[in-house]
């Protein structure tokens, strides 16, 4: 299992950040061990945030890359600095991007083919919209996001996928455990052969719900969005995932 914590644009004045850093790193140091944890803090605290999980379990990611190595791309930010850093995660195609940045599933496409090439572990966010819920078209548009990274060759064994339907994303309205179940294993029939693979749920994971989602069999772990910003939440998310491994 893997517990991901995505602090979107919060926590990102050095201070808060290395506070928050620093108290997960305390929360997980009685942990089982178990279970594999990472933070995605914002670029601008990525070193500190590093430094100050430097040899703890605690993984830290980014939250979005661009697919080039280097050049006139202002803005952007390329996965060698990421690895020079000693960033070892990426979140990819979050659905934020998708619907403010306009990254489209052949852009997330070329980022994950780039974060294989580099041997990021790349998270790749995938989820349905209200409307397209309502419309019935679940199961097309997820679908869809998944096979543009498998039929795209961007599988390998550092690809792990996040479904989080977009509704229930900073909403409070999380998926109940069974509709989670149900994309989950959809998604895996589409691994075929690479059904090993990671399928994180993300979307309003907190504390109180955790559990039955956790227990779901094809869920291998969860995207924390609002409840990360905290600590406590965050460890005590991680210790009901233990208990679920
Ligand atoms: P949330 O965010 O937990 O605040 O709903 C999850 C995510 O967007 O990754």
């Amino acid at each position: 299992m893997l517990i991901a914590g995505n602090w979107k644009m919060n926590k990102g004045k050095i201070d808060e950040a290395v506070a928050l850093a620093r108290d997960v790193r305390i929360g997980a140091y009685n942990l089982k061990g178990k279970v594999d944890i990472m933070v995605a803090p914002p670029f601008t605290v990525l070193s500190h945030v590093v430094d100050t999980l430097k040899g703890s379990r605690v993984k830290v990611g980014a939250q979005n890359m661009f697919y080039e190595d280097a050049g006139a791309y202002t803005g952007e930010i390329s996965p060698d600095f990421l690895l020079d850093l000693g960033v070892e995660y990426v979140i990819l195609g979050h659905s934020e991007r998708r619907k403010f940045f306009h990254e489209t599933d052949e852009t997330v496409l070329q980022k994950a083919l780039k974060a294989r090439e580099k041997g990021l572990k790349y998270i790749v966010c995938v989820g349905e919209t209200l409307e397209q819920r309502e419309r019935g078209e679940a199961k097309d548009v997820v679908g869809r996001q998944v096979k543009a990274i498998l039929d795209g060759g961007a599988y390998s064994e550092n690809l792990i996928f996040a479904y989080e339907p977009v509704w229930a994303i900073g909403t409070g309205k999380v998926a109940t455990p069974e509709l989670a179940q149900e994309m989950h294993g959809f998604i895996r029939e589409l691994l075929g052969e690479n059904r090993d693979t990671l399928i994180l749920y993300g979307g309003s994971v907190k504390p109180e719900n955790a559990e039955g989602l956790l227990r779901m069999d094809d869920i291998d772990g969860a995207l924390v969005g609002g409840a990360s910003l905290n600590a406590e939440s965050f460890v005590k998310i991680i210790k009901i995932a233990e208990e679920c491994v």
